[in-house]
């Protein structure tokens, strides 16, 4: 224990003298962009250097939010002394991690309806159980979630009520957000105080021996390879990219060999490391399936599993892991003054055990950038805060840090929820001097895009497909800006159309649709636009079944909608077949623009109201709703209506009605 401390105050001093040196290294050479955050952050860090408390910041993320969220609060965290680890929820053992003595953060998104994301499941089935080691376990949640859902915020309050039922002890309060409108606003929110009263509610776990020691070497010693580039003033060009806050650098490979990522091997941030996991499928066809597209695009991609196969089930979710532009590469590679041809090692700064890299390496530069950074997405308030470290303009600064702030709430909607401008128009807008590693760390890696498959497993083992609606937002400048995924697949269709061949690297999730069992339930389908999507594989797979069965099971019922029967009617003569041949016993339709008033599915629904009534009551259907959260929404209110005006039941037994539906399948929703 003496040796401990004694350890930790030499530390201490060696770090203060590097700080020292780092000012004086600073003032001397303005022009490094870097630094000033650098130094920032070491006082900081200095001033706090007697908080040596462990904290574990765990995250249950499907799309990275929740992970980007874990990750942030560890970078800030460290500035105030902390020792800190973001943690993925599958990778640990959760006994030996949480007990007495130890501290928690949890980040924690919902997903499905309402359930936990894929890497909590097993977290959320142990928290149930009970578990003597909570006892006196010290934590925080929050939750991520969107009011659209109906189960808005389940998990996160879930984590929350059952780590304080099991007599763990709250060191700071819940909190939430919503991704519908004011996400990274209320997680701003919350975390305000955090630190200042973790600092004083932990106080008593102070006096612990550090968790980590080498953590806290490491942490030296990755500051002393920081300032290694910038005390060089012949910077040679293979270690320029070492930056601030970032816990790499980048090395010149002059070997010309690129990683394989099946070979890949080390510790990856949460995206990179599904992405790895992930395989390439070829894809056969790209086909439109509207019948005009004044209104908009949708297209039928055929992919080919491989003739081993990747085995899929119908109605599974596709995860497609997007690549960006080309020419948007180029352009960014220019302006780094990168050459997309370089090939880059990328080299942890901390030899921390826990440290995790964004991608495997060796990487050219090209596919660095094409693979797995998200230069096109949504801007965060943090990352802007990041970028305004980076510049030395103070005017600029000053402009970036007020659009962070309440004041500049109304101006950062405007350009952000409205112009939808990316990090690189906003690095290029204010002429921003950065390197790639700096890039890199700006920019979130690429989340996959989900599709829900619209084949069947039985009928076509080895090929998938799916419809991709593509998303175009229109600008105020009149322009429009195409989704990554979206502007990713008419790029391939544009490849395939000049006879290349082309691979797309995809994963597979598992998905609440699945038939029943029982042999005398309607089945009803409720999926307008693609949301149809799943019930091609279901229709499909009753094609074969009554070929080969002789007696009708079940009996099928399709709502489907769109604008025009003559515009947007996706799979319009497979289904017309389907419903010629009796494959659909019922088949419904809503062209919303086709007569003077609109209609859309749930108006239809609305029609046969009795006899959905009289099927919910003897507990003889099942209803499925695919596609967009409104329309989901919308149907489910009717249904309510419906309990409520057939059944005559309060609004609360019918609430209950629903709840219980939904727990038995018979009422399952995938909506997005
Ligand atoms: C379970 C599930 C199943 C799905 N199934 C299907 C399906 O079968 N068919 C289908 O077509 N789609 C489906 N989707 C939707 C699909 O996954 C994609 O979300 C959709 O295709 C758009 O992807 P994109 O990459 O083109 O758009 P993105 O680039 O992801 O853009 C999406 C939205 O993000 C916002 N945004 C993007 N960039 C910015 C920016 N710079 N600034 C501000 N805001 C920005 C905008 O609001 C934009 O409209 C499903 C989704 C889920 C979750
Ligand atoms: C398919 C899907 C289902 C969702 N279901 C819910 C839900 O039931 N309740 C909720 O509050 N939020 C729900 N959300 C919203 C997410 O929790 C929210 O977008 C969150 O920021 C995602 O975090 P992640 O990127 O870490 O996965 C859902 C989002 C998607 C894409
Ligand atoms: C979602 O956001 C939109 C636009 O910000 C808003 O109009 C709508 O009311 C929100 N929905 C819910 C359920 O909060
Ligand atoms: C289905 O209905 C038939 C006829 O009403 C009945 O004989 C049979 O037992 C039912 N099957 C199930 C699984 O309920």
């Amino acid at each position: 224990m003496e040796l401990e401390h004694f350890v930790i105050a030499c530390l201490v001093i060696f770090f203060s003298i590097l700080i020292y040196i780092g000012i004086q290294k600073s003032k001397k050479s303005q022009q490094n962009k870097g630094e000033q955050t650098n130094n920032i952050k070491q006082e900081k860090k200095i001033n706090n250097q007697d908080l040596l408390i462990p904290i574990s910041i765990y995250f249950g993320s499907q799309q990275g939010t929740a992970a980007r969220f874990a990750n942030q609060l560890a970078e800030e965290g460290k500035e105030y002394g902390f020792i800190t680890t973001e943690i993925d929820l599958n990778e640990i053992e959760f006994t030996s991690e949480m007990k007495q003595g130890k501290v928690g953060i949890f980040c924690m998104a919902t997903h499905g309806e309402g359930e936990p994301t894929d890497n909590a499941k097993k977290f959320i089935d142990w928290l149930q159980q009970p578990q003597s080691s909570l006892i006196e376990y010290k934590f925080t949640v929050f939750g991520l979630g969107n009011r659209q859902y109906e189960h808005y915020n389940k998990i996160g309050k879930l984590t929350n009520e059952l780590l304080e039922k099991q007599k763990a002890v709250r060191c700071y309060k819940y909190g939430e957000g919503d991704a519908n409108s004011t996400l990274e606003d209320d997680f701003i929110d919350w975390k305000k105080d955090l630190w200042n009263e973790l600092k004083i509610s932990l106080k008593d776990l102070k006096k612990q021996k550090p968790e980590s020691k080498e953590n806290s070497e490491s942490e030296s010693e990755s500051e002393t390879e920081k300032q290694k580039p910038e005390d060089d003033d012949n910077k040679k060009r293979n270690n320029i990219n070492s930056i601030s806050g970032s816990s790499f650098r980048l090395v010149v490979n002059d070997n010309n060999q690129e990683i394989n990522f099946d070979q890949a091997q080390g510790q990856f941030d949460f995206q990179t490391k599904q992405f790895l996991k992930a395989k390439y499928c070829q894809v056969i066809s790209i086909n439109q399936l509207r019948q005009n597209v004044q209104d908009g695009s949708t297209l039928h991609i055929i992919l080919d599993t491989g003739r081993e196969g990747i085995e899929y089930k119908t109605a599974m979710n596709l995860g497609v892991y997007p690549e960006n532009d080309d020419q948007q590469i180029l352009d960014i590679a220019n302006y780094l003054q990168e050459n997309l041809d370089t090939i880059y090692n990328l080299e942890l700064l901390q030899q921390n055990n826990k440290a995790k890299l964004p991608f495997p390496s060796p990487l050219s530069v090209r596919k660095i950038l094409k693979y797995f950074v998200d230069f096109n997405g949504q801007l965060m308030k943090n990352t802007i805060i990041k970028l305004s470290k980076i510049t030395n303009d103070e005017k600029i600064k000053d402009q970036l840090i007020h659009l962070t702030t309440e004041e500049g709430k109304k101006e950062f909607q405007q350009i952000v929820d409205i112009q939808k401008i990316t990090i690189f128009q906003l690095i290029q807008k204010n002429n921003i001097q950065l390197n790639l590693a700096q890039f890199i760390e700006l920019c979130p890696r690429i989340s996959p895009r989900l599709f829900t498959i619209a084949s069947s497993n039985i009928k076509s083992p080895q090929y998938v497909e799916i419809a991709d609606s593509l998303l175009f937002d229109d600008l105020p400048d009149g322009t429009q800006k195409i989704g990554l995924c979206s502007q990713y697949f008419l790029n391939i269709q544009k490849k395939l159309q000049q006879g290349e061949s082309v691979k797309v690297r995809v994963d597979f999730r598992e998905s609440s649709f699945k038939l029943p069992d029982d042999p005398n339930k309607s089945i009803v389908m409720i999926g307008p636009g693609t949301g149809v999507a799943p019930f091609i594989g279901f229709l499909q797979e009753r094609q074969i079944f009554l070929q080969s069965q002789l007696q009708k099971h079940n009996e099928y019922i399709l709502y489907f909608g769109c604008k025009h029967e003559n515009g947007d009617f996706i799979y319009k003569d497979q289904l017309r077949e389907f419903e010629r041949t009796n494959i659909i016993d019922q088949f419904y339709t809503a062209f919303s623009r086709d007569q003077e008033k609109k209609v859309y599915v749930q108006d239809l629904l609305n029609k046969n109201s009795q006899w959905i009534y009289n099927k919910i009551k003897e507990d003889s259907i099942v209803i499925y709703i695919c596609g967009s959260t409104n329309m989901g929404n919308s149907v489910q209110n009717l249904i309510k209506e419906i309990l409520i005006e057939y059944g005559n039941q309060s609004p609360q037994e019918v609430e209950d009605k629903i709840q219980n539906m939904e727990k038995l399948k018979f009422l399952i929703k995938e909506l997005w």
